[in-house]
């Protein structure tokens, strides 16, 4: 099967279950700078979007993309907070039509901001024509792109001149420090992380930096959050101790379960710091 084909085979097998037991937000959880404030899961959830905004000094957009939007959960409180116009795609047509019936119920389902729409696109060839967007969000979303520059070159096509790129991405540990290119075994355990989830590859935080210099974007900044946003996984690996969790697990069907024996992988990828949480900021 085509990863794409796969990735939305995951996305609509795992998503109601996901919202089930999780809520609408399919991203890490944001625990203070060091990762130390002890926080309802969903409650940090909704701080790592509030200090994405923050940290990339976004206080107002009109038309807004959200790259990989799930089942619209940052859409729809992008949509209300800016008063804007916001259209999410996603592979997954069970999560579009979940974000479209959950923006209707918002009263985001108009075609007046703020609203929202949800359409079933690949983010590396979108529908929508140069210059379309001044903000483009993407949270959780790049690790799936095969091709990162592709990805990246999609982004300045679509942003209006000054437009701002936001991207929260899973990453490994940067290869050009003391530690070296990645080890055989950081190899595989990234590996069975890729094959769970269905990521095709991640790359380092620096490598993303570059390609976002290259395919045109100034003003780039990164910053790592792995120890932010570390607690996460220990959260979700416990939520899953519920007779609620497990029934729903077994439900879903192999997938959503194969996802849910990595988590202790990717717990212990993000403490030994081979995994990485990070941000790019870029002006088009
Ligand atoms: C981990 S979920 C994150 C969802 C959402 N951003 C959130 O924070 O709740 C990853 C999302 O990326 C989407 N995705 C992966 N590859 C994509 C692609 N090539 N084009 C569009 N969406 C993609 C998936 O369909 C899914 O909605």
């Amino acid at each position: 099967m085509a990863l794409a084909q796969q990735i939305q085979a995951f996305y609509d097998a795992s998503s109601g279950l996901w919202e089930q037991i999780w809520g609408e937000h399919m991203h890490h959880g944001y625990y203070g700078p060091q990762g130390y404030h002890r926080l309802n899961r969903r409650q940090a959830q909704i701080d790592l979007i509030d200090q994405c905004l923050s940290w990339a000094d976004i206080t107002t957009a009109d038309h807004i993309l959200d790259c990989g939007c799930g089942i619209g959960g940052s859409a729809l409180d992008l949509a209300q907070r800016f008063q804007a116009r916001v259209v999410g795609i996603t592979l997954s047509p069970v999560q579009a039509e979940r974000a479209s019936e959950r923006a209707r119920a918002a009263k985001l389902g108009g075609d007046r901001p703020p609203c929202a729409e949800f359409r079933v696109a690949d983010a590396l060839h979108t529908p929508f024509a140069d210059q379309s967007f001044d903000l483009i969000w993407s949270m959780e979303s790049g690790e799936h792109m095969p091709d990162k520059a592709a990805f990246l070159g999609e982004c300045h096509r679509l942003l209006k001149p000054g437009g701002k790129l936001l991207l929260a991405t899973w990453c490994h540990r940067p290869t050009d420090s003391l530690a070296g290119p990645l080890t055989p075994t950081e190899q595989r355990h990234l590996d069975r992380i890729y094959r769970a989830y269905h990521l095709p590859y991640v790359i380092a935080l620096p490598d993303y930096r570059d390609i976002a210099q290259e395919s045109g974007f100034t003003l780039v900044k990164t910053a790592d959050w792995s120890q932010a946003v570390a607690p996460f996984w220990d959260d979700v690996i416990a939520s899953t101790l519920t007779l609620e969790a497990v029934v729903g697990l077994l439900q879903a069907g192999p997938g959503p379960l194969q996802g849910a024996l990595v988590l202790r992988a990717m717990a212990q990828g993000l403490s030994s710091g081979l995994i990485r949480y990070g941000l790019l900021q870029a002006v088009r």
